[in-house]
């Protein structure tokens, strides 16, 4: 990442941490783009909506932690993308990746994975062998997914959740903070807790 020019589509929690890696690494990092922030970033200008004409030749990252958002921003960029990979992750050579990726510090990405576009491979997530994440995914940090386990678009793995082997995880899914997945997930499911389930949200529980 040295040396190339990057900007970042999104100005907020995520970005930050994209922006100390890509920083880290020695990209050059031109702007930051989101309506929603001004001002500067880590010494970096936070420009405001989105400037398709803003250098042209430099690369995009949508450092968007939202994944439904981060697919409408994707759709409406015309820069072409590029990853950003700390250095301190472990990835095996005979992983496949996409574009617009973002691996964080600490990952550990094992052989034959297979990695779409615009996913978020937090801080210190572990994935092993075979794996199949499509795009948009979010695995949050800590997430553990074990071998051949199978995560649809846009689906989000919260933190510190463990997936056990072979398990499919449905487009669009949410699978709570420290679950565990003993079970396939369907598709826009939200599972918590060991083994994951679906919520027993006590409101419904009292009103029945
Ligand atoms: C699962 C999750 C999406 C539910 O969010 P929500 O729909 O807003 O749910 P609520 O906070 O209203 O909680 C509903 C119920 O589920 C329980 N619950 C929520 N998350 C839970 C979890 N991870 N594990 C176990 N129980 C959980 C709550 O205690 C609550 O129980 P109650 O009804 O008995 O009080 C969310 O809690 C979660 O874990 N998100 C992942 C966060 C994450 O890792 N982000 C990554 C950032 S980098």
């Amino acid at each position: 990442m040295k040396g190339i020019k990057i900007i970042l589509q999104g100005g907020g929690e995520h970005a930050k941490v994209v922006l100390d890696c890509l920083l880290d690494e020695g990209a050059n990092v031109l702007a930051l783009f989101d309506p929603k922030f001004s001002g500067e970033l880590f010494g970096v200008e936070q420009r405001g909506q989105y400037d398709p004409l803003f250098e042209p030749d430099s690369k995009v990252i949508v450092a968007i932690g939202d994944n439904a958002i981060r697919k409408k921003v994707t759709g409406v960029t015309q820069h072409s993308f590029t990853n950003a990979i700390h250095s301190s992750t472990v990835i095996s050579s005979r992983v496949s990746m996409g574009v617009g990726c973002m691996v964080l510090h600490g990952a550990i990405i094992q052989a034959n994975t297979v990695i779409g576009d615009h996913v978020i491979i937090n801080t210190a997530t572990s994935i092993d062998h075979d794996c199949e994440i499509d795009n948009y995914v979010h695995l949050a940090p800590r997430a553990v997914l074990c071998g051949r386990v199978k995560v649809g678009e846009g689906a989000l793995v919260g933190a510190g959740a463990v997936v056990l082997p072979g398990i499919s995880i449905g487009a669009w899914a949410t699978i709570g903070a420290g679950a565990v997945v003993t079970k396939n997930v369907g598709d826009g499911a939200v599972v918590v807790g060991n083994p994951a389930g679906p919520i027993q949200n006590s409101k419904l529980k009292s009103s029945r």
